[in-house]
């Protein structure tokens, strides 16, 4: 029996100050505070994420980053690199996300580098996959995917990935209120994982979670966990309310 440790992460994206979010965390941490045999973790802006630390200190809830730069250090005005997450208190990176390639210029080999960097320190990579809709209206759903995860992992082995998180997010269900089918979304994350127990072996794709994303609410959030392949949620618009979020993170009851 293979026991994944469901994850749920909410993706602040650019929202909330360095005030707004630790009001939030304050006010989910005893909402999530009976939650069992599931992990909690949110990612605010890189400003917030200090504040937060200090306030989630010894509760439940985990904390993550939205991005990260690939060089320890150096001239790269306006970025952030891995050991700056690590020291304001990081445990978890959001790499790759369907934003940051459509507006940033994030691309397979820049989001490869940032999860090696990541890697190197320590920080665990939520690597972010997902097809447009010409793309899956076209029939390339797996082809892209496939690309993604090849380009993206290139290079790396078994000990490298030890902490690596998926996150399937149809950039066609992100805030658009659509969401994958929960046979979609388990269709995708079984290929997902063939792909990776071809690629590093079967015992690290049994154990490797692998979150859907794209309009997680309350009421979809069971259906979409009880498939066999969905290990947990990567969520953005329903994670900004505390007591949404914590109705995620207990879909167990
Ligand atoms: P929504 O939940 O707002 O659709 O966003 C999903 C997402 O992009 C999480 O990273």
């Amino acid at each position: 029996m293979i026991n994944r440790l469901p994850l749920i992460a909410g993706n602040w994206k650019m929202h909330k100050t360095g005030d707004e979010a630790v009001a939030a965390a304050k006010q989910l941490k005893p909402l999530v505070a009976g939650a069992k045999d599931v992990e909690v973790m949110i990612a605010p802006p890189f400003t917030a994420l200090y504040q937060v630390s200090t306030e989630i200190k010894g509760s439940a809830i985990g904390l993550g980053a939205q991005n990260v730069h690939w060089e320890p250090h150096g001239a790269y005005t306006g970025e952030i690199a891995p050991n700056m997450l690590l020291a304001a208190g990081c445990m978890y990176v959001i790499i790759g996300h369907s934003e940051r390639r459509q507006f940033f210029g994030d691309t397979d080999q820049t989001i490869n580098r940032k999860i090696r960097a990541a890697i190197s320190v320590g920080l665990a990579p939520i690597f972010c996959i997902g097809e447009t809709e010409a793309e899956r209206d076209s029939g390339k759903t797996f082809y892209v995917l496939d690309k993604q995860i090849r380009n993206g992992l290139e290079g790396f082995v078994l000990q490298d990935l030890q902490a690596l998180v998926i996150a399937y997010e149809p950039v066609w269900a992100i805030g658009t209120g659509k969401t994958a089918t929960k046979e979609q979304a388990q269709e995708v994350h079984a290929h997902v994982r063939r792909r990776l127990a071809e690629m590093v072996g079967q015992g690290f794709a049994d154990q490797l979670r692998i979150l859907y994303g794209g309009s997680v609410k309350p009421s979809n959030i069971k259906e979409l966990m009880a498939m066999p392949d969905v290990d947990g949620a990567l969520v953005g618009g329903a994670s900004l309310d505390p007591v949404t979020f914590s109705q995620l993170v207990l879909y167990k009851k």
